[in-house]
């Protein structure tokens, strides 16, 4: 199981230093939520706090990207020092153009599914992702709750991954806690976007190893 703390539930004013804080306690990858306030109703941050961040920290930057058009911005996410980009099939760019334009730049791709889009919008482009984001709140705001009617479509592509011989990175955001961690793993996720529950608690290494517990357990 691996954790991704979301930097959107931190201090922004001290973004630098939570981020090197979550990954003293155990961070897998940092979760970084771009908004561009038209894919979705907020708007975040781009390539440079990202380009700024990165030489700070060394764990791999998971960059999710919830904006209209992703495959005009691809270039500046990789030069900016992101190991993962993960967009919306729901977006506007071209699926197959997008995934062959970040893997071109070295970074894995990964496709992002909304609440409202099924699994099978996902499956053609299977082999050629490393991860696949299944959300479980609508993108766009942190601290809502954890939407468990995505589970089956979680079960649906863990499947068809093992059907396909694939090592698929299956990761669920949006109102993870170590309750909600557990139902999520026991569905087939492997990886954890985590933003208020990991940023509330006092105790970044005892709030990771929590999610990390409940998840093995299952
Ligand atoms: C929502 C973002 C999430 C968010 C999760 O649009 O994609 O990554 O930070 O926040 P929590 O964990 O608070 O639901
Ligand atoms: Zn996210």
């Amino acid at each position: 199981m691996k954790i991704a703390p979301s930097v959107l539930a931190c201090d922004f004013s001290r973004l630098r230093e939570e981020a090197a804080a979550m990954q003293s306690a155990g961070a897998d990858m940092l979760h970084l939520d771009v908004m561009d306030g038209h894919f979705v109703p907020n708007i975040t941050f781009g390539p440079p706090v990202i380009r700024a961040l990165r030489p700070h920290l060394t764990i791999p930057f998971d960059v999710h990207l919830m904006i209209t058009d992703p495959l005009r911005y691809i270039a500046g996410f990789a030069a900016a020092g992101a190991d993962i980009i993960t967009f919306h099939v729901e977006a506007n760019s071209p699926v197959t153009e997008t995934i062959a334009a970040i893997s071109e730049k070295g970074v894995t791709p990964g496709l992002v599914l909304k609440p409202a889009t099924p699994a099978a919008a996902a499956f053609p482009y299977l082999r050629r992702i490393g991860m696949i984001l299944v959300m479980t709140v609508e993108p766009g705001f942190g601290g809502q709750s954890f939407m468990a009617d995505m589970m089956p479509k979680v079960r649906e592509l863990r499947d068809r991954a093992k059907a396909l011989g694939l090592s698929l990175d299956i990761q669920v955001d949006g109102g993870i806690d170590k309750d909600t961690a557990q139902v999520a793993a026991a569905a087939g996720a492997n990886v954890l976007a985590a933003g208020s529950y990991l940023f509330r608690q006092a105790d970044y290494a005892g709030a990771i190893a929590s999610l990390r517990e409940v998840a093995i357990n299952n």
